[in-house]
């Protein structure tokens, strides 16, 4: 009885996978196919993580969003008792201390928001160049004298569609992972491209869509990362940092933020030898860049005697807003 055929999986010294099928013949001898299986083996490695990024992405914001709303109702309710407290009043501080706790409660469900690709975005045509030139001096002095920032200047760039302030914010996580990463000197280097990714590239990566994007290059000449760390870093609260130092979402967040605006990151990380972080935004197609914005001054809440309708969908969230309006002078009408 001739055997089936047999197949063998190698792994050549430079990464390459090949699969060898070997089918015996009845007239004696055998057919050999070799396969070079490298870019399938590539590509559905690229799908299972995407796929296992979004359901802890998926869960990561299913909670946080729940627990924003509670942030919300605890957030209001302080703010009303603070308001009905004498400034000598001892219990002042620790209502203060709870805010505080609040504030930070709020910022790491944002993250995780982010992560999950929920955030409330608001994507518009911007000139990458400008938000990052504006960081320029707060970058200097998040990284401190014995890191050298270098910020590459390029002409005829395209727009990007995103939403600039968590670009910035984005920027300032991957700024803060380099300076982490330099603890003796060394340099920060920003690059803004015009890039267009193929079909071929798409094809390789999961969740990537062939096209025109502006792509941000941070690198850094740090220590880099072993594999091992590299293929978890978008992981929320994987770290390889002293407990308690950050929320360990720097990079959870960079990475929803890129994949909610249409876009895609990439890192490359040599032990040793730096890291560099690629975030591809997509181009803002046929718009002429509109003036820069000047600076808005914060809000002061305004009192007033009109009627409003507050219009919520969590109880307790409407309940505070509508406590809040209240004590400013309002009427309030409410719609769930
Ligand atoms: N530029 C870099 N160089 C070397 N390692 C890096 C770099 N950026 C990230 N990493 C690795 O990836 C891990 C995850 O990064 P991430 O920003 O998500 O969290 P974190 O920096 O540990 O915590 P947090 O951002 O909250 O301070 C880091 O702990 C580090 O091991
Ligand atoms: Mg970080």
């Amino acid at each position: 009885m001739a055997a089936g055929p047999v197949t063998y999986e190698r792994t050549r010294a430079d990464g390459r996978t090949f699969e060898l099928r070997r089918t015996a013949m009845s007239a004696g001898g055998f057919v050999l196919t070799v396969t070079d299986t490298t870019e399938r083996i590539r590509t559905e490695a690229s799908l299972r993580e995407a796929q296992r990024l979004r359901a802890i992405g998926q869960l990561t914001a299913g909670i946080a969003h729940d627990f924003n709303n509670l942030l919300a109702v605890l957030v209001g309710s302080l703010e009303l008792v603070q308001a009905k407290l004498e400034e000598s009043d001892p219990a002042l501080q620790h209502l203060q201390r709870a805010m505080w706790a609040c504030e930070r409660g709020a910022s790491l469900t944002q993250q995780l928001v982010a992560f999950g690709r929920k955030q409330a975005l608001a994507p518009q045509p911007v000139n990458l160049l400008n938000v990052l030139a504006d960081m320029v001096s707060l970058l200097r002095r998040t990284l401190g004298d014995h890191i050298e920032l270098e910020l590459v200047e390029t002409t005829g760039l395209w727009p990007a569609m995103v939403d600039d302030e968590q670009l910035e914010i984005a920027v300032m996580n991957l700024a803060l992972n380099a300076r982490d990463a330099i603890p003796e000197g060394g340099k920060l280097t920003l690059e803004i491209a015009n890039t267009i990714l193929d079909e071929d590239y798409a094809r390789r990566y999961a969740e990537v869509e062939p096209g025109e994007y502006v792509m941000l290059a941070v690198s850094d000449t740090g220590t880099g990362m072993p594999p091992e760390v590299l293929a978890r870093v978008f992981e929320p609260f994987f770290t390889t940092k002293e407990v308690g130092k950050g929320a360990d979402l720097g990079l959870s967040m960079v990475f929803g933020f890129a994949k909610q605006s249409g876009g895609h990151v990439a890192i490359y990380s040599e032990p040793g030898y730096g890291t560099t972080v690629r975030l591809y935004l997509p181009r803002a197609l046929g718009v002429i860049l509109p003036a820069r914005q000047p600076d808005q001054s914060p809000a002061i809440l305004p009192h007033g005697s009109a009627t409003v309708l507050v219009v919520e969908d969590n109880a307790a969230v409407r309940e505070v807003a509508t406590n809040i309006l209240r004590d400013l002078g309002y009427r309030v009408r409410l719609a769930s």
